[in-house]
């Protein structure tokens, strides 16, 4: 069954070259689109087209292939502030999530003075975690962390009782991508303002799946990447209030970002270049705007209506196999987290390679979150628009064979 409520998953599959492949002889079952998305032939084809025809540098070049460039890269900016209801200064291209995170933990804690408060939560992945722990123990700040309860959702005690007038910074994850929690950024963001603090999301795992409304969330910053959008990898966005934008120090510095150089001293670029020092990623951010239009084509809100659809089906199918022990809350994401009773999620992961079945094993770049969960790792499967209830059926095969092999 791919004709589903919601998407034609049937003609989905055909924009995707990659899904025609085997793996060990099998037809590839790719669920691990919370690490990467695969690609659609019309990102592909804009990556080779930019190369093959105006291959040039963006912003300096005054010659014809150098505006074609710079009008099709600033072009994918403007989709992808369109997008997320932000303004084209308010998108700022970077690498990925990881690097727009470095970027807000250094502007945005330079300035802090000791015993300042920055709130994360148990949930975060490394990337939205490390930045701030690190800016913290070199500038003194205090780190406190939201707990989770035992759904593995944000507790509303913890997050009413760390919040507090002392705190700055508040980055909180939109989804987890660990365990599928959906988080109330929104609400989260009322409080932070509310004691005078900055709110961050790092919406890494939220931009691919849910439509996103900057004006509506209204949090200070909102990161994410593209490549777990169907876009390329090598390029991000940090998207960020202007007026705040416009007070912040730049992050990296160099060529691209200034205005005037002298040798006393610097001025800086306009928004949104002034963050943007270097050769960007050029195909890439071009490309991202391709997939922003893929995305936008089919509607994100069926998107988000689909996900729901294939991973009610998965979690139905799951419970109805003894031995496996799922994490995180029932109203999820499209990421289904678990453990079979007694064998190592490498192994897991390992046999259901063997059936073609992609899913990713470990600690998912959150070992707070797991030493809190009590466990060191999880199999994880992460669905995406191209993913069919017959696939889920294939996992759940696959999963009968780890039990038989371990004699679960
Ligand atoms: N953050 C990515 C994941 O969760 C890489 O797999």
């Amino acid at each position: 069954q791919t004709q589903t409520k919601t998407l034609d998953v049937e003609q989905i599959r055909k924009d995707f070259p990659i899904l025609q492949r085997k793996v060990h002889g099998k037809p590839l079952v790719y669920f691990d689109n919370a690490a990467t998305s695969q690609k659609p032939k019309q990102v592909l084809e804009a990556l080779d087209f930019y190369y093959k025809n105006y291959n040039a540098n963006v912003h300096r070049s005054i010659h014809q292939l150098g505006e074609e460039a710079t009008a099709a890269y600033e072009k994918a900016r403007e989709k992808i502030a369109e997008f997320i209801n932000a303004q084209y200064e308010e998108v700022i291209f970077t690498k990925n999530s990881t690097e727009g995170l470095n970027l807000l933990a250094y502007s945005l804690t330079s300035g802090l003075k000791q015993g300042d408060e920055i709130v994360i939560s148990q949930l975060e992945h490394h990337s939205n975690f490390v930045p701030w722990q690190q800016m913290a123990k070199h500038l003194g700040l205090k780190m406190k962390f939201i707990e989770i309860n035992e759904n593995a959702e944000l507790d509303e005690e913890s997050i009413k009782k760390n919040i507090t007038k002392k705190t700055k910074v508040v980055s909180i994850g939109h989804i987890s991508n660990a365990v599928g929690t959906i988080n109330p950024v929104e609400d989260i963001a009322k409080i932070a303002h509310e004691n005078g603090a900055l709110m961050v999301v790092d919406g890494s795992q939220a931009a691919p799946h849910m439509p996103l409304d900057m004006k509506k969330i209204d949090s200070d910053f909102y990161v994410f990447t593209g490549h777990k959008m169907l876009g390329p990898t090598g390029v991000g966005v940090v998207y960020g209030k202007k007026e705040l934008l416009e007070t912040m120090r730049p992050f990296l510095y160099g060529g691209e970002m200034i205005n005037e150089v002298k040798f006393e001293d610097t001025t800086f670029n306009k928004l949104p270049w002034k963050f943007e020092a270097g050769t960007p990623n050029i195909a890439e951010g071009i490309g991202l705007g391709v997939a922003v239009d893929y995305l936008t084509k089919i509607g994100m809100q069926n998107i988000f209506n689909r996900d729901r659809e294939l991973l009610d089906y998965a979690m139905q199918k799951i419970r109805e196999v003894d031995g496996i022990i799922v994490y995180g809350p029932k109203e999820r994401a499209s990421i289904l987290s678990f453990n079979v009773n007694g064998v190592h999620a490498h192994d897991v992961s390992q046999i259901l390679d063997s059936e073609g079945v992609a899913i990713r094993a470990g600690h998912h770049c959150c070992m707070p979150l797991m030493s809190v969960l009590g466990i060191t790792a999880t199999a994880r499967a992460s669905f995406y628009l191209y993913n069919t209830e017959q696939e889920v059926d294939t996992f759940i095969n696959a999963l009968h064979k780890v039990k038989k092999m371990f004699g679960v």
